[in-house]
């Protein structure tokens, strides 16, 4: 049986726990995640060119320029483990021309998962977050402390998970949500994010496993 592979988006405000999804989606589902915000990160670490272009601006807390971060997803999509195994767009698009970039090129999702939590609860997450170099894991000093005292002592904090700079990324979310979400409202699901994860990937899980339902009751396979 041949398997049509599954193509989600995920979206939500700065810390509304889209990594986190994602890193269960991605164990249960097989998806490739692929995530400008870790992609980024990644070309900031290794120095390149995209980089060193890229960084003054996610320190700041501002989004980078389209043409940079488009050029990177199309790239990304067109890999053959992205067509075999499906993909799971994290942090893309942010932007309206983001999403007209994606319609030219005739990448539309199954589902788009909104990942709704209310304001206070974002920075509060932002400040708390810590991050596993090495597995690339996502903590929360409280609601998800390391498992160990060696993980404890490798975890680092993001340069723009400050509250000044959560209170500036949440203010550009809010000018480009709108714009976003109308773009995919066909596909658009709304969930309760201000749950414990458990909770939220349940919500998750069963959305994504009924579509692969509805596509083998349609096939018969
Ligand atoms: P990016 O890395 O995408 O950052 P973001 O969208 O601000 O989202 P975060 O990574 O902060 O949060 P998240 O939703 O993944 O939450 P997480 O699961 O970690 O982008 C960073 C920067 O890159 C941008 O500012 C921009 O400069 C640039 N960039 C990226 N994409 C771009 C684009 N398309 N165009 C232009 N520029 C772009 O969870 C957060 C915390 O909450 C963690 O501590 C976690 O443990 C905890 N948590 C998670 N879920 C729960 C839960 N259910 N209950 C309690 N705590 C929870």
């Amino acid at each position: 049986c041949v398997k049509e592979p599954l193509k989600v988006m995920i979206s939500g405000a700065p810390a509304s726990g889209k990594g986190t999804q994602c890193e269960l989606i991605v164990q249960k589902f097989g998806l490739v995640h692929i995530s400008t915000g870790d992609l980024l990160r990644e070309e900031v670490s290794s120095g390149t060119e995209i980089g060193n272009k890229a960084k003054e601006f996610m320190n700041s807390g501002s989004l980078v320029p389209d043409e940079i971060v488009i050029a990177m997803v199309a790239g990304r999509l067109s890999r053959e483990d992205a067509k075999k195994n499906g993909w799971l767009l994290d942090g893309f698009p942010r932007t309206f021309a983001q999403a007209q970039s994606l319609d030219k090129l005739n990448v539309k999702p199954d589902i788009f998962l909104l990942l709704d939590v209310p304001e206070e609860i974002l920075i509060e997450r932002c400040v708390g977050r810590r991050l596993d170099p090495v597995t690339g894991k996502i903590y929360h000093v409280k609601s998800y402390p390391p498992e160990s005292d060696e993980v404890k002592a490798r975890l680092v904090m993001r340069p723009d998970d400050t509250e000044e700079k959560v209170k500036a990324r949440l203010q550009i979310y809010k000018q480009n949500s709108e714009a976003i979400i109308s773009a995919y409202s066909d596909v658009m699901i709304k969930i309760d994010a201000n749950r414990p994860k458990e909770m939220v990937f349940e919500e998750t899980h069963t959305l994504l496993s009924q579509i692969n339902l509805n596509r083998m009751i349609k096939t018969g396979k």
